[in-house]
């Protein structure tokens, strides 16, 4: 359980996704939680806080009717069965506050900006050569969509602040918001402000790609917090070299802190987990073992053996190259054709990004030759399955020879730690080298090459032919690893800081 006194002040949390979504069926209006190590984290958070609010983008056209019904917040009772609370809750509950923008606002704040402008800078995914081109409609876009929709949620958490008395705990998350801090710090001097960055952040040569007056914009934006937050010392250190190469500011990379006027920023690195405790549970469940069955039976029969992926369907998960590795791996080892199954569950993610879009069709056609190619007996090698199914992937995750997590550029890769904890098979964790995860578990891991096909053919075939005393050991250590450092750490390491940086 997080220590909650930081300072004694209220908290308010804002992220794009919330920890709860309504919707509608044939009964009426439902409630459900949102899901996601970021959601339980700080959802776990601020359920034990007397004043805490989440503030949150209305994702669907019920959101939007509950938002506007409740002109305010509103107050959700999350267990055991999500439902607003009129009176007293007699369980955990959440205040949520629902914040509705303008539609075309909103997707030119999520659809061109947030994705894919800001992903694809940040994990390194433009060619360069063709892509990006920045037109007006570009600019016009950040102007009036990321900027604008920005201000709302701004304006919702300095409203939410000045609620609290002017003083409060200001959590934001992510590169939908880096204009936010800016914004609500001018607003509320008094606040402690941090800004949690939940994917990669490139060195200074990277930012290039944006205008200049669009990245120090988003630079200085963030710049408003007290603390930024990162999963990797690395991605701490890219941000204080933007601060001094593209903003001129005085930094000191060894303390990782920056001067913007009379205030010290500092950047600080905590990287991600999961819950184990929850994992554990879930994988005890019958739902599990039903999947656990099946899966066997499909895959596993005569000394088979099975790798597995649990992606959303985004370029920089590199599902393409995944399977053209694996592609290699088959031509160069016939032997094992009609002996090793590749599993991919894939989440359909952002489709209406066009860049997304376009990318599921280019995995459709590489699975469709690659299976053509190596049909042996009736078998196809790689089984492709578009869910969103969590108990599917802890099964698949138990039993799974092999995780490939090949990330052109991944922030951490909670999927990695999840196998860790769960998987009872010695499997073997394949991680690219640009994952954050790498940096705590590549040293039980067989590292992939993200662009190198071969190496990564080369690697897979490693870790199938690996003695399983080695697998097992190799999993015992990163098991460990992912139990000392849960998700409770990652947030009580945040706390701790900050009620050592207030104190100053
Ligand atoms: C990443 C981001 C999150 C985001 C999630 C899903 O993990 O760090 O902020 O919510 O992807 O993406 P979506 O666009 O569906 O919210």
């Amino acid at each position: 359980m997080p220590h909650t006194d930081v300072l004694d002040l209220p908290l308010v949390l804002l992220s794009n996704r919330g920890p709860v979504t309504f919707d509608r069926d044939a009964n009426g209006r439902t409630v459900n939680r949102g899901a996601g190590g970021l959601v339980s984290a700080l959802a776990g958070l601020a359920e034990h806080l007397d004043d805490a609010v989440w503030v949150c983008g209305a994702a669907t056209e019920e959101d939007a009717v509950v938002a506007r019904e409740a002109q305010g917040s509103l107050l959700v009772q999350t267990h055991p069965i999500p439902h607003v609370v009129e009176g007293e809750p007699d369980g955990p509950s959440i205040r949520v506050r629902l914040v509705v923008t303008d539609p075309a606002a909103y997707a030119d704040f999520y659809s061109v900006w947030s994705n894919p402008i800001l992903w694809f800078v940040q994990h390194g995914l433009y060619g360069r050569s063709l892509s990006p081109v920045l037109t007006r409609a570009e600019h016009d876009a950040f102007e009036n969509g990321y900027a604008a929709v920005n201000r709302v949620y701004a304006d919702a958490v300095v409203d939410e602040v000045r609620a609290r008395g002017g003083k409060a705990l200001v959590l934001l998350q992510d590169y939908h918001f880096y204009l936010v801090a800016e914004h609500v710090r001018r607003q509320c001097p008094d606040v402690v402000l941090t800004h949690f960055v939940h994917i990669p952040w490139p060195g200074p040569d990277e930012w290039r790609v944006l205008p200049a007056d669009i990245r120090e914009r988003l630079l200085f934006g963030l710049l408003g917090s007290d603390v930024v937050g990162f999963h990797t010392r690395r991605y701490a250190r890219n941000f204080v070299l933007c601060a001094s190469e593209l903003l001129g500011l005085p930094t000191d990379l060894d303390a990782l802190t920056i001067t913007v006027g009379d205030r010290i920023v500092r950047a600080r690195y905590y990287p991600i987990s999961v819950d184990p405790a929850a994992l554990d549970a879930t994988l005890a469940s019958e739902e599990v073992a039903a999947h656990v069955a099946m899966l066997r039976y499909i895959f596993l029969d005569d000394d088979r053996q099975l790798i597995l992926r649990v992606d959303r369907t985004d370029p920089s998960k590199n599902v393409v190259r995944g399977f053209l590795a694996f592609g290699t791996l088959l031509d160069q080892h016939p032997e094992l054709v009609g002996k090793v199954s590749f599993l991919a569950l894939l989440q359909p993610s952002r489709t209406d990004v066009p860049e997304y879009a376009d990318y599921i069709a280019l995995i459709g056609g590489v699975v469709a030759e690659i299976n053509a190619r190596h049909t042996k007996e009736g078998r196809q090698p790689i089984d492709l399955r578009m869910v969103e199914d969590f108990p599917l992937a802890v099964a698949a995750y138990s039993i799974c020879d092999v995780l490939m997590v090949n990330a052109i550029a991944d922030g951490m890769n909670l999927v990695a730690k999840e196998v860790a904890v769960v998987n009872r098979r010695g499997g073997v964790l394949a991680l690219s080298e640009t994952a954050g995860a790498h940096e705590e578990l590549g040293e039980f891991a067989v590292t992939l090459h993200p662009f190198d096909t071969q190496q990564m053919a080369d690697a897979l075939y490693e870790a199938l032919t690996m003695p399983m005393e080695e697998r097992h050991r190799r999993l015992a250590a990163a098991a460990e690893q992912v139990r000392t450092h849960d998700v409770a750490r990652w947030l009580n390491d945040q706390l701790n800081d900050l009620r050592q940086i207030a104190g100053i």
